[in-house]
């Protein structure tokens, strides 16, 4: 349909764009078309998009002048930075700033900007219950996309915040799936004690994105908090026991330990568990389950996560 709304996806043929990206693909007659941007058109997830009906624009976020064909003419724009990719908070911010910039220079008229608390208003840099890590951050992955929301704002940029969590995904790429502990068995390693982590399935991301875009003016200027289930290490743990057929076991572990695993992240991952933790009630709170299925109605819980995907977390092989 020539007269569809362009959405300008920024991460599309990444985790939480790609989300999006699908939701709209997937809604044959809905109003939104999709604009998937992406550094590499050849890629094999950038041709998948334009099989499916995506317009393909070649931009880089690091790089402001290609950004204004990214977001000439369209409707609205989602956004995120990759922070894993290069571990650094000021080119986070400055990636947000020229995406602000861009955003505001084409007129785009509804922004998502997918982005974390800056955990600094609850644990200020004199706070030492947590190490300050690259010199102003306590937990810089977070830290600089909440800092960003404000360049947002400076700018006029009309725009929601989408506070996303912690995907399960994270079980399959990222390092957070079980692991034999001293006796063999399986266990997952989080710093949290007994309070819960909010948590999602990646694709839930998108979807929910997707609803905030169709409900037009609504979440514009405002902050909007998702997540599939807030789950305890313990509730995990057992649901994977179920879910793999053998015994997995919650390691609780102190954050500084968390901190001292040695890994790219670990002290900022070990600083962000920590900040959950301390500040569960806020955190959990700010993610209102029935809020966020109100957006996807088809919001998964764990358990219907792992009935798809727990074949792909990777099991290290006993002794
Ligand atoms: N893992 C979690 O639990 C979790 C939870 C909440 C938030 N996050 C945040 O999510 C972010 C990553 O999102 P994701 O998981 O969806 O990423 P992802 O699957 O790793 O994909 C990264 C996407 O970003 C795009 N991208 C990166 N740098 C770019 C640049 N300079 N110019 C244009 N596009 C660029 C890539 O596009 P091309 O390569 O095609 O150019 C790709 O589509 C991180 O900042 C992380 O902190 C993660």
């Amino acid at each position: 349909m020539a007269n569809r709304k362009i959405i300008a996806v920024v991460g599309a043929t990444g985790a939480q764009g790609g989300g999006l990206a699908r939701a709209i693909q997937a809604d044959k007659s809905g109003q939104f078309t999709v604009r998937a941007i992406t550094r590499n058109p050849n890629s094999e997830k950038a041709q998948a998009l334009k099989a499916a009906g995506a317009e393909l624009v070649a931009a880089d976020l690091d790089k402001l002048e290609t950004l204004s064909k990214a977001f000439a003419g369209a409707y609205g724009a989602f956004l995120l930075t990759n922070f894993w990719e290069h571990f650094s908070p000021e080119r986070e911010l400055a990636q947000a700033r020229n995406m602000a910039h861009a955003a505001k220079a084409a007129g785009v008229q509804h922004v998502i900007w997918s982005t974390l608390e800056d955990t600094r208003k609850w644990v200020p840099l004199h706070d030492d219950r947590m190490p300050t890590l690259q010199g102003k951050y306590k937990v810089p992955h977070f830290d600089a996309k909440g800092e960003a929301d404000g360049i947002f704002r400076d700018l006029g940029v009309p725009t929601t915040f989408l506070l996303t969590a912690f995907y399960w995904e994270n079980l399959i790429y990222f390092g957070s799936g079980p692991q034999r502990g001293p006796d063999g068995g399986l266990v997952i390693t989080f710093p949290m004690g007994d309070k819960p982590l909010s948590s999602i399935a990646v694709e839930d991301i998108g979807k929910a994105a997707y609803a905030i875009f169709k409900r037009g003016r609504e979440f514009i200027g405002k902050t909007v908090a998702i997540a599939g289930e807030h789950l305890t290490g313990k509730q995990m743990a057992d649901a994977l026991t179920r879910a793999l057929g053998q015994e997995v076991r919650y390691n609780d572990v102190p954050p500084e330990v968390f901190r001292g695993f040695g890994f790219p992240g670990a002290d900022d991952l070990g600083n962000m568990f920590q900040f959950k933790r301390d500040f569960n009630d806020y955190f959990v709170g700010a993610r209102d389950l029935a809020f966020t299925r109100s957006l996807n109605p088809e919001l998964l819980t764990f358990e219907k996560w792992l009935a798809v995907h727990a074949q792909q977390i990777p099991i290290p092989a006993g002794v």
